[in-house]
């Protein structure tokens, strides 16, 4: 079986796909990782992020089995990887991977942003996960508190509205559910609820009932 679950950054769809995983004994991908990876390598390298030729070389020498999850969970990573995710050259270097991902026998859950509509159009069971900016905010915000890195509400929401629109409004491969995609919003839902809202969504088919 493979699940994809896209959305915009900080709707919950990473810990539910990490969730649906473990339940359902899958291999996990967490496709954001890569693009932060290649973010992070160009910042390191002292490239500058607009620099197409420089990011797609950077992405195809990517090794996975490298990415430093740390380093590659702040906002500065987040905020890199959304930019060179622009570059098409960037997107074609990443994409056999994460297909071969998808395909592998038993099957896997990915997320992301792009994981329904072109990694695996022909997945199983298509997430699309949402929650209102304010919601998205309050709780990256929370998160990065609880590191300890120093960052005001309204930023972390100035921040995620520019992200939301740089991922859905550029031309290639933009953030948007899939037209065979259930919507999750998990605005008013704690981690619990969602993630049994989640197993409704991928129950559904096999029970004959018709999605929620
Ligand atoms: O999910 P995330 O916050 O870790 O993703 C970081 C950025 O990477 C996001 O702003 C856009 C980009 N991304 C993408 O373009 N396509 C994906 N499948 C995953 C992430």
């Amino acid at each position: 079986m493979i699940i994809t679950v896209d959305g915009p950054a900080a709707s919950g769809k990473g810990t539910l796909a990490r969730r649906l995983a473990k339940h359902y004994g899958l291999p996990h991908l967490d496709t954001g990782l890569l693009y932060r990876g290649v973010g992070y390598l160009m910042i390191r390298e002292n490239h500058s992020l607009d620099d197409p030729a420089a990011a797609a070389r950077v992405a195809d020498a990517l090794d996975p089995s490298k990415l430093d999850q740390k380093a590659l969970r702040t906002d500065a990573a987040g905020e890199a990887a959304s930019r060179v995710a622009a570059i098409p050259g960037v997107r074609a270097a990443l994409l056999k991977l994460q297909q071969d991902f998808a395909r592998q026998p038993g099957g896997a859950v990915l997320d992301g942003r792009d994981t329904g509509t072109v990694i695996a159009p022909d997945a199983d069971v298509k997430l699309f996960v949402t929650a209102s900016p304010e919601e998205r905010a309050r709780r990256r915000h929370r998160e990065l508190v609880a590191r300890g890195e120093a960052a005001g509400y309204d930023e972390v929401l100035a921040d995620i509205k520019k992200r939301d629109e740089r991922d859905s409004e550029r031309s290639i491969a933009p953030l948007k559910p899939a037209p065979d995609a259930v919507l999750l919003d998990t605005t008013h839902l704690d981690i619990e609820a969602a993630f049994r809202a989640a197993i409704e969504i991928v129950e559904a088919p096999r029970a004959g009932r018709t999605r929620p």
